[in-house]
């Protein structure tokens, strides 16, 4: 999917209020209420700074956790507003409620070059339902709509789509980035194309899989997943992870990958154990025959071995999901192999969001990747070449 949006740069803000989409879900501390990551927050700034230095008046406005319209008080953005206004060295004005008379006030007294935010998005069961009313409230506050959260362009949500049917709408710069690293990645790749695909499930990834089969030129597969690849081809997968309903589907794409000479690589050897724990001791095994008794937690050293030379010789490489269950430190080796064969190599290296975005920040090489996406979900969908809806409700450049 290739997006050709306008952004802020093609719109004179100056002393225009814009409602700023962010994406401020941040994790907080269960018992302090402390933000424990402020990586979002940060993530914003640029866009953040620039427009306050164009000298627009600056509604904020995010979700935070999913408290399904019930205005939990632990679930209040106050902590976002006191972090942004440290990082940017200027007061963050918060607002007591979303659309509510003191959102509304707070927005009519904004100046240029001032910014406030408004309380959880989610505080309003009409905000994940994209209702029009909720959307025109919000709309109301602003002369144009800046969308800026990446992580929740995927949701057709009344603050990431709905909002664009009643203001002008233009992208900020870090959807602008991560739209032009992911859309380029995939659309103009440096050959060899590397996809490398992990995690727990191969139906989260069915879309991604066949989407990445018409552009690769290589596709990994590791993680959970991989075992529903090993059955299919005729393997014994003991206790391991696995969707037998899938089986006919890894079969088809094993055959499509043939048929598009995209050579489709999956565990030959797993680090395997009796039981999902941390402490459990690692049984090196063939990914096609795991005992009965055990399951598989990570790929073995074969599989490293034969994966990290794909990544060496690569000139792109996409990567979104782990190898294994790398919170485990016994059973990280697979995921931290390919993050460093990922650091060490020349190729342009996209990180999909979530879990992939976390091993590389837990190995230390994160800042040596091209572009780590700052959205979980809303990669994988881009990946999977669907419409985001927060990109498509955007004006055309
Ligand atoms: C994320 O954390 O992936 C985004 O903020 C989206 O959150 P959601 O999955 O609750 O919509």
């Amino acid at each position: 999917m290739q997006y050709n949006k306008k952004t802020i740069r093609d719109m004179d803000m100056s002393g225009k209020k814009v409602l700023l989409r962010c994406d401020f879900n941040v994790p907080l501390d269960k018992q302090t209420g402390e933000i424990t990551d402020d990586k979002r927050i940060v993530a914003s700034l640029p866009t953040i700074r620039y427009l306050l230095d164009q000298g627009a008046a600056l509604i904020c406005c995010s979700h935070l956790g999913r408290p399904k319209g019930e205005w939990l008080p632990e679930l209040s953005l106050a902590p976002v507003a006191r972090r942004l206004s440290e990082l940017l060295s200027v007061p963050v004005k918060m607002a007591k409620d979303v659309i509510g008379d003191d959102a509304k006030m707070l927005a009519s007294e904004l100046r240029g070059g001032e910014i406030m935010l408004l309380e959880n998005l989610r505080y309003h069961k009409e905000e994940t339902k994209n209702d029009p009313a909720f959307a025109k409230a919000l709309a109301d506050m602003a002369d144009v709509f800046v969308s800026d959260a990446f992580g929740t362009v995927h949701r057709a949500h009344a603050s990431t789509a709905g909002v664009a049917d009643f203001l002008p709408a233009v992208s900020g710069f870090l959807v602008a980035r991560e739209l032009e690293m992911l859309g380029d990645s995939l659309s103009n790749p440096k050959r060899p194309f590397v996809a490398i695909l992990g995690g727990a499930k191969v139906s989260d990834k069915l879309g991604v899989i066949q989407n990445l089969l018409e552009k690769a030129d290589v596709l990994i597969i590791g993680g959970g997943m991989s075992y529903t690849f090993n059955k299919a081809q005729g393997g014994k997968v003991g206790k391991s992870l696995c969707e037998d309903e899938k089986l006919d589907y890894a079969r088809e794409m094993m055959t499509l990958a043939e048929k598009k000479g995209v050579k489709l690589l999956i565990p030959s050897d797993a680090l395997a154990a009796a039981e999902f724990a941390a402490d459990a001791t690692p049984v090196p095994c063939s990914a096609f025959d795991i005992p009965d008794d055990l399951m598989g937690l990570d790929i073995g050293k074969d599989s490293i071995e034969l994966f990290t030379k794909e990544i060496a010789n690569a000139g792109t490489v996409v990567w979104n999901g782990p190898m294994g269950v790398f919170e485990f430190p016994a059973f990280a080796a697979g995921t931290k192999a390919v993050a460093e064969a990922l650091a060490k190599s020349d190729a342009v290296t996209i990180i999909g969001g979530g879990d992939s975005a976390a091993a590389v920040l837990q190995f230390g090489v994160a800042d040596q990747m091209t572009h780590v996406s700052t959205g979980g979900g809303a990669s994988l969908e881009f990946l999977e070449g669907k419409v985001l809806p927060g990109v498509a409700c955007l004006e055309d450049k």
